[in-house]
């Protein structure tokens, strides 16, 4: 098959885009794109030349390791190359290279015991000891010969500069390997000085490491604080050892530091479990790791294994789902939500990140598609941050063709077409009509939903029903509905009908939490709504209460405390107040207060930082909340644990800042079942 022109022009141009970003990357430190980008480009590229393997030319950047070594630095020639590891991305891949390993060296039945350590996500580089003397040190360039860094890495304290023989002898030769890193801390503590200096803050605590190191200056090293975990060896006289595993020993013994996250497991299976564990403490740590490296353990078979052209056979990189993709907006859509707004809302190509299929994302408003430029017909990056909302990054300008269409704010409401308006101090534009469809349907369905009334049977199929039809023109006519309103409507039969009047009915006895969630005043969700229950104990108390006294909540600010006094002040709503009442709401707390001082969760404040795996944001609140605690937004002194989940976001570098206690999922589990 030959391959077809465009083929071949993507594949030069994909060659161009990567050299330029390697030479960003490697050789300036001020990479323009993330690592996810690159991927991704990389990833297109062996695919084409995997596709057309006539087009691969040696000086392909998929042939090559890493970057040549900058000519500022003397050059050191490593005496055992620097190879790099092929990657995984899910379970599956792990298990096959369990097998390819276990089909290769003839045992297809054995188990084959490995060693698992955390990816550091640093640079890497050797270091040669000779008779326990440090010697020279280089970076791992292009895996062939790297740059000389000796001095550099003389300033760094966690190297020692001689070796330690008291536990086992010393080797004549000791090539060792291992990461250069900097503490998430650090790295923030550096970008904060680097702005206030007026210098380009780093990208990454990565990218901060390997431009730290890589100073003409050793002194400008020295001022930065690097760190240093070592993993394996390369070339060794007078030392020999059978297991990665005694490596690690040996090098520890001789007082390299070593992870000590770094394990033995005794079959693939364990190590896939190991992994689990790592990305659940990975917040918690105070290190960047993009995954674990899973190494053969017995160094014979290791041998007997050997190596492809760049990568061992023996050892593959497990890494941890990108948060980030790419994919093109096929259509930017308008949404009119619950209070009105207008939210442009970008439509994709599906697209897996962070192990979800994403396929919307919402765009915010006009001002924020205006500076990040974002046309319909983009290649654009996604990302996933938590149990956030996914949401454009940016477009990538660079893969225009110019067939791209700006997108325009219409000037009336996509559905009832009444002219939108946008208040001064506001960047969205809201539908005023409060009849407008989408906008009472979604009214309704939110008052029904399960954390607020939970009116089961009242989803958009019927909220959109009842409202097309005009038997419900707000939420009291739900309490005027009688059986042959809902027997005329499609789909409906007596049972269907006498359910769904049930469950309304059954809605008056709800908490007055849940019914202040219901009202859908903006910014009051549920955890806000258990608090004003908690401390007004009735919707007139909250109604009568003043800006003021609001604020002097825990937990609600100012933006909060308007929103809540101008709902109140809507004669439209109060008039949606009478008719609850009227309709047999109580209106204010029955006594059922959560079981307060039962458990270690009451009276303690909680914050949430990144994504849960068990349960959505909202429900850890909800459970804190139940059990007589409190859950904070902002990071402060008051906070008693911080929960940390997948990619916490800065709140985690305050709160360690701050000593605060921070906790994983699992303990914040453990707490709460007492
Ligand atoms: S072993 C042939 N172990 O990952 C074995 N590498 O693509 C190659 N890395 O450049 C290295 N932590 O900088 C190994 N525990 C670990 C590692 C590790 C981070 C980096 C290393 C290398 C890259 C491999």
């Amino acid at each position: 098959m030959t391959a077809p022109k465009e083929v071949r022009e993507r594949i030069e141009r994909l060659r161009e885009e990567i050299n330029y970003h390697n030479y960003l990357y490697y050789v300036l430190d001020q990479p323009e794109i993330s690592d996810e980008e690159y991927d991704a480009l990389m990833r297109e590229l062996k695919e084409l030349e995997a596709q057309y393997p006539e087009l691969i030319t040696p000086d392909s950047p998929t042939q090559r390791i890493g970057a040549p070594p900058s000519e500022k630095f003397e050059q050191v020639t490593h005496r055992v190359p620097m190879l790099s590891l092929d990657d995984a991305f899910s379970e599956e891949e792990v298990l096959e290279f369990d097998q390819r390993v276990r089909r290769f060296l003839n045992m297809p039945n054995a188990t084959i015991h490995y060693v698992v350590e955390p990816k550091m996500d640093g640079l890497a580089v050797e270091l040669t000891y000779e008779d326990g003397v440090f010697l020279r040190g280089s970076t791992r360039g292009d895996g062939y010969v790297g740059e000389d860094v000796t001095n550099n890495l003389k300033t760094i304290r966690q190297i020692p500069l001689r070796l330690v023989g008291r536990h086992r002898a010393l080797p004549r030769i000791l090539d060792v390997r291992g990461e250069v890193f900097m503490n998430k801390d650090a790295f923030l503590a550096l970008n904060e000085e680097r702005r206030r200096a007026g210098e380009p803050p780093f990208a990454n605590p990565r990218n901060a490491a390997a431009g730290s190191l890589r100073q003409l200056d050793p002194s400008v090293t020295a001022s930065r604080p690097l760190d240093c975990f070592f993993y394996g060896v390369g070339y060794v006289e007078g030392a020999s050892f059978s297991t990665q595993f005694e490596v690690l020993t040996a090098l520890r013994e001789w007082g390299l530091k070593t992870n000590p996250l770094s394990k033995r497991v005794r079959d693939i299976k364990e190590a896939i479990r190991y992994f689990g564990h790592l990305r659940e403490i990975r917040p918690t740590l105070p290190y960047e790791i993009d995954g674990m490296v899973i190494k053969v353990d017995s160094l014979e078979l290791q041998e007997r294994l050997g190596q492809k052209a760049r990568s061992p056979r023996w050892a593959i990189a497990y890494k941890f789902e990108a948060a980030q993709a790419i994919t093109r907006i096929k259509e930017i859509e308008l949404s009119v939500g619950r209070t009105g707004a207008v939210t442009p809302v970008a439509v994709m190509e599906p697209v897996k990140v962070g192990g979800v299929v994403v396929s919307r994302a919402t765009l915010h408003n006009e001002d924020e598609i205006r500076r990040k430029d974002i046309r319909v017909g983009d290649w654009v990056i996604i990302r996933r941050a938590g149990d956030v909302i996914p949401e454009v990054v940016k477009p990538l300008k660079d893969r225009r063709t110019g067939s791209e269409r700006p997108f325009e704010m219409p000037k009336t409401c996509p559905v009832c077409h009444t002219p939108l308006v946008r208040k001064e101090d506001e960047a969205v534009w809201r539908c005023p009509n409060p009849d407008c469809f989408p906008r009472l349907v979604k009214k309704i369905t939110h008052f029904a939903s399960k954390n607020a009334l939970d009116i089961e049977g009242l989803g958009t199929k019927v909220a959109e029903l009842l409202v097309s039809n005009g038997l419900v023109r707000d939420i009291p006519d739900l309490f005027k509905l009688k059986m042959p309103d809902l027997m005329s409507l499609p789909g409906f039969a007596e049972k269907s009908a006498k359910n769904l009047l049930d469950a309304i009915e059954a809605s008056k006895k709800a908490p007055l939490a849940k019914l202040i969630y219901a009202l859908g005043i903006r910014h009051v969700g549920e955890v806000t709504a258990q608090i004003l229950a908690r401390e007004f104990g009735s919707i007139e108390a909250l109604k009568n209460a003043s800006t003021e006294r609001l604020m002097e909540i825990d937990g609600i600010g100012p933006e909060v405390a308007n929103s809540i006094r101008s709902w109140f002040k809507e004669p439209e709503n109060l008039k949606i107040l009478d008719a609850l009442r009227e309709a047999g709401f109580k209106m204010e707390e029955g006594g059922q207060r959560a079981t307060e001082g039962r458990d270690a969760v009451s009276g303690k404040t909680f914050l949430f930082t990144g994504g849960l795996s068990s349960f959505t944001r909202e429900e850890a609140k909800r459970a804190v909340i139940e059990r007589g605690g409190n859950v904070a937004t902002a990071v402060g002194k008051k906070v008693d644990y911080v929960v940390v989940g997948e990619r916490p976001g800065s709140k985690l570098q305050k709160a360690r800042a701050l000593g605060l206690r921070i906790i994983t999922e699992d303990e914040f589990k453990k707490l709460l079942e007492g």
